[in-house]
């Protein structure tokens, strides 16, 4: 950049320096860098100094350099949720000493655990019974008031905290046999009483299904758990079989596999991962949900 002396060459036209590089006659103006662009340029590297001492910067192989200021993203955000937590306090105590029925009936608490309820369900229940709650093959429709082991609070609090065929002491338990697999129906019988439940929900049958045999069958076989009449029972988790609402399919194929397989869907004990007043908000979130009962 300097020029030396010998070489000194001012160009007429600008009245500039030049570098005293020179090609073929052309010469190179030597023009300064403005200063408002260089200050800016001392200032920045003053502030990145700065920064690297102040703040968490410069990577070593285990961590990195923590900065005198102390500063985390951790620890900012640990911090906001700590005031988050104590600006909560009082309605996460009120809640964890209501019982359900206040809960449903103090419109302030119901808010608040519908609000906790939703964040909850997204977070643990969303992979199995879907983002509304809708449910899909083998995996309870929370959304309609249909139950299978009942919708009142006490009931849904029961299964959410010990779960069905779960690994719990107090989980619902019950399964609906493997007739076909057991050799308890053949496959005639099997297919009679198919077309037998069917014809409970009105669905279209074969014109030679024979409605008697699968009638005799279903009194004899079934109706110990899904009632003389298939309107189910909770009890067992049995369910209704004469509504429109199937819990893994109405078509024909559905229901004899069924049969032939068995059926017990798994819904895990929540009682030993979430916290009590957790639970009690998903019990208000899911009997807000279906209706309720
Ligand atoms: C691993 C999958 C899975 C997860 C996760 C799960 N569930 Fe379930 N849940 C099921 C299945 C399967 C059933 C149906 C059980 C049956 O066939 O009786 C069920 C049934 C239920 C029922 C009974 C519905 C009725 O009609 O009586 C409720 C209530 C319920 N779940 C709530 C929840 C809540 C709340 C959560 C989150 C804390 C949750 N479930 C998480 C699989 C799951
Ligand atoms: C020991 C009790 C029990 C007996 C006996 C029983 N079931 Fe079930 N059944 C159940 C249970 C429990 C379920 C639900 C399984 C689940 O939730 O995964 C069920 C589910 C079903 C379903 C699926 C319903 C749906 O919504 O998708 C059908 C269909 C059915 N049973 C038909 C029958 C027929 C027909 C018989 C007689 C041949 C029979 N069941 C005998 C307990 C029983």
């Amino acid at each position: 950049m300097t020029e030396s002396g010998a070489h000194k060459h001012v160009d007429a036209h600008s009245g500039m320096g030049t570098t005293g590089h020179e090609w073929d006659g052309i010469r190179e103006l030597n023009t300064p860098l403005p200063r408002w662009w260089l200050n800016i340029l001392y200032a920045t590297i003053v502030w990145a100094v700065f920064y690297c001492i102040a703040y968490p910067a410069i990577p070593l192989i285990q961590s990195f350099t923590p900065g005198v200021l102390g500063w985390s993203s951790r620890q900012s955000v640990n911090d906001e949720l700590a005031s988050l937590r104590a600006q909560r306090e009082p309605i996460v105590a009120a809640l964890s000493q209501a019982s359900l029925d206040e809960i449903a009936h103090n419109p302030q608490l119901r808010t608040f655990a519908m609000a906790q309820g939703k964040a909850a369900f997204a977070n643990n229940c969303a992979p199995c019974h879907g983002a509304g709650g809708g449910g899909s093959k083998g995996y309870a429709n929370l959304n309609d008031d249909d139950w299978l082991w009942g919708g009142t609070l006490e009931q849904i609090s029961a299964t959410i905290t010990h779960g069905v065929r779960a690994d719990d002491d107090l989980s619902h338990a019950g399964m609906m046999p493997a007739f076909g697999r057991e050799g308890m129906l053949d496959e005639q019988q099997i297919s009679n009483v198919a077309d037998y439940v069917r014809s409970l929900s009105h669905l279209p049958l074969p014109a030679q299904a024979n409605l008697a045999a699968g009638a005799a069958i279903f009194s004899e076989n079934c109706a110990a758990c899904h009632g003389a009449d298939g309107h189910g029972d909770m009890e067992l988790g049995a369910p209704n079989l004469a509504d429109a609402i199937w819990l893994y399919g109405s078509d024909k194929a559905t229901i004899v596999e069924g049969l032939v397989n068995g059926r017990g869907g798994v819904m895990p004990a929540w009682g030993g991962r979430l916290d009590a007043t957790t639970i009690k908000a998903l019990t208000i979130y899911v009997h807000a949900l279906g209706g309720g009962q």
